[in-house]
């Protein structure tokens, strides 16, 4: 059976809603998105639905996490078919903002992870976190959740998330869920859709790539020079690759970058097919 979710645009509805549900006593879980839904997204909403007895997505394509040489104008949206998805999952309420009501004007505070946010997506994609950081820490003070869930294919931003969490004493448990991949290993992103059907192949690299570089792992290869040589000579022999932009290895907690690979590490790379900047990770 499908449910019609409850669509909120207004921060003060969205606020009275989860005072009243949390006046009785329900819990809240909340899936946060920049819409263009995938199945990645489902299974978030999914384990929400799972975990709660009220499930919250947001849709707002934050401007603030956008630099201005990158995506924002060409970010695919689709409302309509984004409600049908939260309909046929059963999502309780949509919060669907405008760029007004969370940015009025005058903004001027910004939320600010130091360490985490200095390598890998950081160190290339100026401003990005800290418009991460600002847009979801609002919008846990409107959602008011109990358990937030994040995916780990952006497995810098669920860190640098939780991190923030801790050091503000916020009240919400954030919940990394696992990275999901199409059939043939792509990790799925709303971004794919940019992708010519030559591109969508080449796109293929990275998951090969980490997947290849877990085996040399289990083979017995620790040095990190050697696993990256590896992973960047395969992915550059697609013809669409046009940039590999990082390719690390790092700690799963500090995200430092590593000489020597042991289990539990990340490799996480972000590669250029086309024009299309793609990221993907897997845990050692
Ligand atoms: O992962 C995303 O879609 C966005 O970065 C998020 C968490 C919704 C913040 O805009």
């Amino acid at each position: 059976m499908e449910k019609n979710p409850v669509v909120i645009t207004e921060i003060n509805e969205m606020k009275k809603i989860s005072r009243k549900l949390k006046k009785e006593g329900k819990s809240i879980g909340f899936v946060p998105t920049m819409g263009y839904l995938h199945e990645g997204h489902k299974s978030l909403i999914r384990c929400s639905i799972k975990e709660n007895d009220i499930t919250v997505i947001s849709i707002f394509v934050n401007p603030k996490q956008f630099s201005p040489n990158e995506d924002l104008d060409k970010y695919p949206r689709d409302f309509e078919r984004d409600l049908e998805i939260c309909r046929k999952e059963k999502v309780d309420y949509v919060f669907y903002p405008t760029f007004e009501e969370m940015y009025p004007e005058n903004f001027q505070t910004y939320v600010i992870v130091e360490e985490l946010t200095k390598n890998l997506c950081g160190a290339y994609r100026k401003g990005h976190f800290k418009g991460v950081t600002t847009v979801v820490m609002k919008l846990f003070n409107i959602v008011n959740p109990d358990n937030a869930y994040f995916g780990k294919k952006d497995y810098q931003q669920y860190k640098v998330i939780q991190r923030m969490v801790k050091d503000l004493n916020m009240d919400v448990n954030v919940v990394g869920c696992p990275l999901i991949r199409e059939k043939d290993g792509l990790a799925l992103s709303s971004r794919n859709k940019y992708l010519s059907e030559e591109e969508r192949k080449s796109a293929l690299s990275l998951s090969k790539s980490l997947f290849y570089a877990k085996e040399l792992f289990k083979n017995g290869e620790r040095n990190v020079e050697n696993l990256k040589k590896e992973m960047s000579e395969m992915i550059l022999n697609y013809p669409e690759v046009k940039e590999i932009q990082y390719i690390e290895i790092v700690n799963p907690e500090t995200l430092k970058p590593k000489e020597t690979a042991e289990e539990g590490d990340i490799i996480a790379l972000a590669v250029y097919v086309g024009n299309t900047r793609l990221i993907d990770n897997i845990q050692l």
